[in-house]
């Protein structure tokens, strides 16, 4: 895998040894919560109260949650390769806290708010940030009410020119911890197959795209990973 141009897309099921849900295990948050009356702009719009309180509670996780071996299995691959991009479908901060360099997180961040009337991000995780009282911007005049950093159902997922970009160009395409439901993420690896390249999944059972992969790892991340990614990094250059 040296020398290669690799890219790494990862789902919910890397962060779920972290202690955080995933959203269609059986145990999965959209068996908690409707989406549609917590996760679509429709919801914000209709009831910003339970929708707020919703992403409070999930900000308020992350102070409890560690990363795991897996989110360090793969800050080690990217010190190790010279070309890895990671394009997370996670709203956790567990990749940057595991210690990767440079995450695209093409879903949001539950760690930064935006401005509603000018767009703006703005991290703001201090404690005052995590009640359940709305917020407020620091860039407006006069001071607007923030929503969630979150791509909503309905809502385009964020830097798909850079990833449309960093997935036709790639060598390997490895995806961890997804289920494969939710598009365009789950359409990359048709992409990645349909040039031809190496395409490698971890995960802790057979995703709807099982089919577009050529190596399957069946298995729980942060036991399967950190030995993947040393087999990886060991392999001779081609
Ligand atoms: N290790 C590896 N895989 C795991 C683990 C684990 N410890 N635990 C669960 N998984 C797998 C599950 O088998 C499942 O295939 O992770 C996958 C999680 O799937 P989803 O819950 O659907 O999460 P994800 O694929 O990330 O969802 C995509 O849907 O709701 C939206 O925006 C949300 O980003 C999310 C998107």
């Amino acid at each position: 895998m040296q020398g290669k141009r690799v890219v790494i897309l990862t789902g919910a099921g890397i962060s779920a040894e972290s202690g955080i849900q995933t959203f269609r295990d059986n145990d999965g948050l959209w068996e908690e919560y409707h989406i549609e009356d917590v996760a679509t702009p429709e919801a914000w719009r209709a009831n910003p109260a339970l929708v707020w309180g919703f992403y409070q509670g999930r900000r308020r996780q992350l102070q409890e949650v560690q990363p795991n071996p897996a989110h360090n299995a793969l800050a080690a691959l990217e010190q190790g390769l010279e070309h890895m991009l990671l394009i997370t479908q996670n709203v956790d901060d567990l990749h940057e806290r595991g210690g990767s360099q440079d995450v695209v997180h093409m879903h949001g961040q539950l760690r930064t708010l935006r401005c509603e009337n000018s767009g703006h991000r703005e991290l703001r995780m201090d404690p005052a940030d995590l009640t359940d009282d709305f917020l407020t911007c620091n860039c407006c005049v006069e001071p607007q009410r923030m929503r969630p950093d979150i791509v909503w159902f309905g809502e385009r997922p964020m830097h798909m020119e850079d990833i449309y970009a960093a997935v036709d160009a790639c060598e390997v395409f490895i995806v961890v911890g997804s289920s494969g439901h939710v598009y365009p993420a789950s359409d990359l690896v048709h992409i990645a197959r349909a040039n031809g390249v190496r395409t490698v999944l971890v995960n802790a059972e057979a995703p709807l795209n099982v089919d577009a992969f050529d190596e399957v790892h069946l298995g729980k991340a942060g036991e399967v990973l950190p030995e993947l990614v040393n087999a990886w990094l060991a392999e001779e250059t081609a």
